[in-house]
């Protein structure tokens, strides 16, 4: 399937967003090791949390949709059932990252793999710690999916460890929190910058004893492990809200207001950012819900200038680079970002995908080893890309022809449906100039 922008309108109005993916996987995970019913509204149905719910059902789990109402029955650690076959995880790494925490724990034997884009990440910065715990698991040879997890004896517990995680990532902390679990005392983690902390916060609402202050994460279990289920209505998603955000800030004369956003301060990187480059982005209704900050974002078309990013800020909007590069492409002078290697590791090498589909429509970009440098002038031609089967990437440079001088064709857009089903009819809706074409 084509996705194809049209330049010449620019967007008005107002829309609520799909539930955040990170709160969508763990909720439900979290759900299905809590004993009892959980209920969660506003859960996000994509591609990468169908993986998650039919992972569940193959361990046993049962679960109900009424509408967008997700409702878990609990099994707890000790209920989950070993699978009759392999798990597959698809294009998620939440999910088979989380799920090895999860099933390290509960010593459940299971083989869990994943789409040859999930086989090429790194998966090794789970296997080691895991096995520095004593948890039987294996990856396979180049230090990925797929991922085998050996039989543990009944009740024997996992080593309590003091650990250093080499990169920030949320997900090997979670994978590791929920091993942590079945420790045999306190497990520390250390990062070297903070990553989004939508796990200490939804633990301790069960009723986990866990603190945290950025940095470092503590976990003390108590044996057996009662998590408390869930009661949530999910924020919208503001890795997804990045993409309508950045539309409005290039497309002349628009405006537009996302309500009940996620704004976890660990997650608002972009906000920052583009705010550094002169986007006119303000928060209005400012209130919690489920744990999390959520508000409404305005956001007005707006002359942006060139900017520098890097450090804790490179964690803070880690999911954000596709749309924050189609913005600093349409700013005006030089934006450098450094300290994001990372971003190779993403569900594309973001570094140099977002370089080569960017120059296609006649950005000025320069890949570095980690990071780029994009010298704007403030317009893009428009043309023909390929997202690599990179939802996020799909997404930024469909947005990018909002604004451009030609349309912006983007290839096998059918992958934008791993995380928001609902984009093209969305920006629709707001007035944008976007159509499907098998
Ligand atoms: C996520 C963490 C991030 C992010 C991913 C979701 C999570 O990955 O890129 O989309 O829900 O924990 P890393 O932890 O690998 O940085």
């Amino acid at each position: 399937m084509k996705l194809i922008s049209t330049p010449g309108n620019s967007i008005h109005g107002e829309l609520t967003l799909p539930g955040d993916k990170s709160l969508s996987h763990r909720a439900l995970l979290f759900a299905a090791l809590a004993h009892g019913e959980s209920v969660i509204d506003n859960f996000l149905m994509a591609g990468v949390t169908k993986v998650m719910l039919d992972a569940l059902k193959s361990l046993g789990v049962d679960w109900e949709f009424k509408g967008s109402r997700l409702i878990v029955q609990g099994k707890g650690l000790d209920g989950l059932q070993p699978p009759a076959e392999s798990i597959q995880c698809g294009n998620s790494a939440t999910t088979i990252r989380l799920l090895t925490g999860a099933l390290a724990a509960a010593g459940v034997p299971a083989v869990l793999d994943g789409s040859p884009g999930l086989r090429r990440r790194p998966m090794k910065r789970i296997v080691t710690p895991l096995q520095e715990m004593g948890v039987p698991i294996q990856a396979s040879q180049g230090g990925t999916a797929p991922i085998r997890l050996e039989a543990r004896l009944k009740n024997q517990l996992l080593r309590a460890v003091d650990y250093r995680l080499p990169v920030s990532s949320a997900q090997v902390k979670t994978c590791l929190l929920l091993a942590a679990l079945a420790a045999d005392g306190t497990c520390i983690l250390h990062e070297p910058q903070p990553s989004r902390d939508h796990t200490e916060r939804m633990l301790a609402m069960m009723g986990v004893n866990i603190q945290t202050d950025g940095r470092q994460v503590k976990l003390t279990p108590s044996q057996p492990t009662q998590l408390r289920p869930l009661h949530l209505s999910l924020p919208g998603d503001i890795s997804s809200a990045a993409f309508l955000i950045v539309a409005a800030l290039i497309t002349p004369g628009s405006q537009i207001t996302l309500r009940d956003v996620l704004l976890n301060p660990t997650r608002t990187g972009l906000l920052d950012a583009l705010r550094a480059m002169g986007g006119e982005i303000t928060v209005q209704n400012s209130s919690e819900r489920g744990g999390e900050p959520v508000g409404d974002i305005t956001v007005t078309h707006s002359r942006l200038s060139g900017t520098q990013v890097d450090g804790p800020l490179v964690v803070r909007m880690i999911d954000e680079f596709p749309a924050f590069a189609v913005a600093a492409a349409y700013a005006h002078g030089r934006t450098d970002v450094r300290e994001a290697a990372e971003l190779r590791n993403k569900e594309s090498d973001r570094i140099a995908v977002l370089s080569r589909e960017l120059r296609a429509l006649g950005a000025n970009i320069e890949e570095s080893r980690d990071g780029f440098t994009i010298q704007g002038d403030g317009a893009l031609r428009g043309g023909l890309v390929n997202p690599s089967g990179d939802h996020r990437l799909a997404m930024a440079l469909a947005v990018a022809g909002l604004a451009a001088q030609q349309t912006v064709t983007v290839q096998a857009a059918e992958i934008i449906g791993e995380s928001y089903l609902d984009f093209v009819s969305g920006l629709q809706s707001l007035g944008a100039g976007m159509r499907l074409e098998s």
